[in-house]
């Protein structure tokens, strides 16, 4: 199936038709047309030697067990959401959680749990998410970072290292690492030293519309689904794609720790990747016209968008189907970013992105503002960076609003 196919039908029509035969018996009475919410925290049992055989199967990270038990264990409409993803990034599995924060934490405390003894050393490219670089900076998971270069990973890894994490595009740069270049430096570092470290890749920004890092090396694939795959800023959720090894190790941990996405969640995020491809596709048109016309204004210093070529195809590095619908742009010096923010009429001033409405926010200020200052710095985010998360409005909309606002402020700073 291509990919406009299994996001419109992945994990729906056999378990609409099970749990119509479940709930009425027959066939003749109608099939739900879409998958029912299970909002049960637990499950009755007839029998308790077969509900404690279900019981085994889950807490050991297995997932199709005959009864779900307790909702900390399984829930068949997460469940759903995570086989749709788990097919779109070409996945053996997916595990759901509450927050693209709580995936982290869970992946961390996965990665740090090896039968070989701990391995809580980290290697990480910056810029990633603030939340993430606070996460791992502060070290509250026990985990200790080495911050690198993307060319530096491999030299980085250790004995103790149980994860590299890489977030491309990254946020709110949209730098482009090249994924394949840093599952080959890890490979290599793996040989040299006996023992392979897994590579996670937040793809937040590229969805598996796309970029599919598993294709190119990588072992997990994290997204916060609070974004694109949501699409409609009313559902926080998180989701980790792997083999199916490591998903039993993330559910373990969930298990352990609570990370729990609600099953309104995941009915809301299943229902999103519906129409994924087309709101990413329509919203990157937005995007490459918006950054076009940033190029050329005058109040523009400069505009932070992943490389692509015209026409049909789009690459970028290699790696990309296109360049995604978030930007940033900074102003000239002179014109403060905030009040850029705040002559906008039409586009929101909020943090949060990847929604069919169009936000905007300085990284600085705002979703970068828990980074120590110079690191931010050194990432690149500097104070007069504006991140652009671009939605589905009409772009003369959009664009009237921002050249209206660009020009006052420096009119008013001249
Ligand atoms: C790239 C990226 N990864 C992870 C996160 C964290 O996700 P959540 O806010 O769903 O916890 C964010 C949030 O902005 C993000 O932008």
């Amino acid at each position: 199936m291509r990919i406009e196919t299994t996001a419109v039908r992945a994990a729906r029509g056999e378990s609409a038709i099970t749990s119509a035969l479940l709930q009425i018996g027959s066939l003749e009475t109608g099939i739900p047309h879409v998958p029912q919410i299970d909002m049960s925290t637990t499950y009755g049992f007839h029998s308790s030697s077969s509900v404690a055989d279900s019981m085994d199967v889950l807490l050991e990270g297995g997932h199709d067990a005959p009864n779900p038990v307790y909702a900390r264990l399984h829930n068949p409409t997460v469940a759903r959401f995570e086989d749709a993803l788990a097919q779109l990034e070409g996945a053996e599995a997916a595990v759901a959680f509450a927050s693209g924060m709580a995936a982290t934490t869970a992946l961390l405390i996965a990665a740090s749990l090896e039968k070989s003894g701990h391995r809580k050393h980290v290697v990480a490219v910056r810029p990633v998410y603030g939340g993430s670089d606070h996460l791992m900076s502060t070290g509250m998971l026990g985990t200790e970072v080495t911050w690198v270069d993307s060319e530096s990973v491999g030299e980085a890894i250790r004995s103790d290292t149980g994860l590299v994490f890489i977030e491309t595009p990254a946020n709110p740069t949209l730098e482009v690492i090249d994924i394949a270049a840093v599952a080959r430096q890890i490979k290599s570092a793996g040989n040299r030293m006996g023992a392979s470290v897994p590579l996670a890749v937040d793809s937040t920004f590229a969805t598996p519309i796309l970029q599919n890092p598993i294709a190119l090396g990588a072992d997990l694939v994290l997204h916060s689904a609070t974004k694109f795959l949501g699409g409609h800023g009313d559902v926080m959720g998180g989701v980790i794609a792997c083999s199916k090894d490591y998903a039993v190790r993330l559910r373990q941990v969930r298990m352990a720790t609570g990370g729990l996405l609600h099953p309104l969640g995941g009915y809301l995020l299943h229902r999103g990747l519906q129409t994924l491809p087309v709101r990413v596709l329509e919203q990157q048109k937005n995007a490459i016209e918006l950054s076009e016309r940033l190029e050329l204004h005058s109040s523009v210093r400069s505009v932070y968008f992943p490389k692509y070529d015209r026409g049909g195809d789009v690459h970028v590095a290699g790696q990309m189907r296109g360049p995604g619908s978030v930007l940033s742009f900074c102003v000239h010096s002179g014109i403060p970013a905030a009040d850029v923010v705040e002559r906008l009429g039409l586009i929101t001033p909020a943090v949060s992105l990847g929604s069919v409405d169009t936000l905007i926010q300085a990284p600085a200020l705002l979703t970068h503002r828990i980074v120590d200052a110079v690191d931010r710095k050194e990432a690149g985010i500097s104070e007069d960076l504006l991140r652009l998360s671009v939605g589905l409005e009409n772009v003369e909309d959009l664009w009237a609003d921002l050249d209206q606002a660009l020009k006052t402020v420096s009119t008013r700073s001249c």
